[in-house]
């Protein structure tokens, strides 16, 4: 990592806009991900989460608003730029090459980021160990249980330590045990390397019980942000999630 990556405390959105045809997914976005804290983003489907993280990720270009990186202007650049600015993420559905083993998987990011495909594997086979899956190094990707799945895509984005990783929905499909020691993992990762998290999940309860902070949006609007007691007592928080199904009720 270059020392420009690690003096990058923070990652932040403000005031993003962005418009699909004449569809505002999102709304005058602002947000804050620090160093060595983990973060959580929620909201209902189609509230905007996903294309926030593509717009901090640049996967999606933003129609207003800038993102800063340890406060430089990265708006703009493209993904594997910013990936290699230490930016990280992982996807809604695997996207996991098929045709690769696990260890594979890894090894092709850490060749992405300009490393030898040697240091490349060993990097892969410390990512996996210190999740737990190592045994799982030589498996196929494409025949992979679910959960493993949404693991190494995990393991993949930890390559090369990241100094922020971004995470949409990675416990879906998980079961509660299984999710909550993803959380807990998540929670370690922040606090040992000093990683900024921003987590994406839609059980709200394990969001709160491992995040500092929370955003939730709704309909591409901020709607309230806070630490735990204030998301527990908004009543935003509650119509957004529970008003739309009452009226459908
Ligand atoms: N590329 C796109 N073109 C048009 N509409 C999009 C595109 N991506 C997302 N949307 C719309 O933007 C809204 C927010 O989507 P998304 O960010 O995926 O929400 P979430 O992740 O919170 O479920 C949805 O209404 C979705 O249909
Ligand atoms: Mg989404």
């Amino acid at each position: 990592m270059t020392g420009l990556i690690q003096q990058a405390t923070s990652l932040m959105a403000s005031g993003v806009t962005v418009q699909f045809g004449g569809f505002k997914a999102l709304t005058d976005i602002s947000l804050t991900i620090t160093s060595g804290a983990v973060h959580g983003l929620i909201g209902p489907n189609g509230a905007g989460k996903t294309t926030m993280v593509n717009v901090l990720t640049g996967f999606q270009a933003s129609t207003s608003g800038r993102v800063t990186l340890g406060g430089r202007d990265v708006g703009g650049l493209p993904a594997h730029e910013l990936r290699r600015q230490g930016i990280a993420r992982t996807f809604q559905a695997g996207r996991l090459f098929a045709g690769l083993d696990v260890l594979d998987n890894l090894a092709v990011t850490g060749v992405g980021l300009g490393h030898s495909r040697r240091a490349s594997e060993i990097e892969a086979f410390r990512v996996l160990e210190s999740m737990g899956v190592a045994h799982l190094a030589e498996r196929q990707a494409a025949g992979l249980p679910y959960t493993d799945e949404r693991r190494i895509g995990i393991a993949r984005a930890l390559m090369f330590s990241p100094a922020f990783l971004l995470l949409d929905e990675p416990a879906a499909g998980m079961s509660e045990a299984e999710a909550e020691d993803l959380a807990q993992l998540i929670k370690r990762i922040a606090e040992d390397f000093g990683t900024g998290v921003l987590l994406i999940e839609h059980n709200v309860g394990l969001v709160l019980s491992v995040t500092s902070h929370v955003y939730v949006l709704d309909a591409g609007q901020m709607i309230e942000e806070g630490d735990r007691s204030v998301i527990t007592s908004s009543q935003k928080v509650r119509d957004a999630y529970f008003g739309a199904d009452q009226e459908a009720a």
